[in-house]
């Protein structure tokens, strides 16, 4: 799939507040600081569209990202960052899981796991979670410039071991510095968006 546009459309904190409209989504799921916004603004190519920061915790609505005016992008709030007060993580996990289980334009989740850790409790919950519910769910192991290749290949047999991912089960090592990955990541994208070559021609 080729970007040809994107857009920020709006923040949301509630299922009221969510764009109107039947267009697919695709969300951006993982704890904070692990590369979510980053991630989206290497897939569409634009630095600063998603708001981004070495400090987690930066995105606290849900953002909707209008790409190539066809479907959404939807950059979620990360989870389990200790150092906002218990009530604010409350209400994003609210948020967070009203959207998962409400949401009926939602097509698939890009999970991303920070490939220099094994995947935390909470990592392990959302993924079981997206597969008990039959939601489509890919995989991404983030940030795989920090590592060199013997450590890569030892994190994504942890990573795929973890979450006992079958061997059909993709796995896409991403980086938001170079780019690696991000073909994989929009060709499952636009599957899930249901995009076909016919689109691409039209604009
Ligand atoms: P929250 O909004 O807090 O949930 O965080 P997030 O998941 O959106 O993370 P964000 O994209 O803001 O990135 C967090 C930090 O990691 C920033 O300092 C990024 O520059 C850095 N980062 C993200 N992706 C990569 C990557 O692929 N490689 C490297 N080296 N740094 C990255
Ligand atoms: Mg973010």
């Amino acid at each position: 799939m080729k970007i040809t546009s994107s857009e920020f459309v709006k923040s949301a904190v509630n299922l009221a507040s969510y764009p109107a409209g039947e267009l697919a989504e695709v969300a951006l799921a993982g704890r904070s600081n692990v590369g979510k916004s980053s991630l989206l603004n290497k897939l569409v190519n634009r630095r600063g569209l998603a708001r981004t920061s070495n400090t987690p915790g930066r995105t606290r609505l849900i953002n909707f990202f209008l790409v190539n005016g066809l479907f959404y992008l939807v950059d979620l709030p990360g989870y389990g960052y200790a150092k906002v007060p218990v009530s604010e993580r409350e209400s994003w996990r609210r948020m967070i899981e009203t959207y998962l289980k409400k949401r009926a334009n939602l097509r698939g989740i890009l999970l991303l796991i920070d490939s220099r850790h094994p995947p935390s409790a909470q990592d392990l919950q959302m993924y079981g979670w997206f597969k008990d519910n039959s939601l489509p769910v890919l995989v991404v192991a983030t940030k795989v410039d920090k590592l060199s290749r013997s450590q890569l290949l030892r994190s994504m047999k942890v990573i795929r071991d973890s979450l006992s991912l079958s061997p059909e089960d993709a796995l896409v090592p991403f980086s938001a510095l170079t780019g690696q990955g991000r073909e994989d990541l929009l060709d499952c994208i636009g599957r899930w968006a249901g995009i076909t070559s016919k689109d691409h021609n039209s604009i």
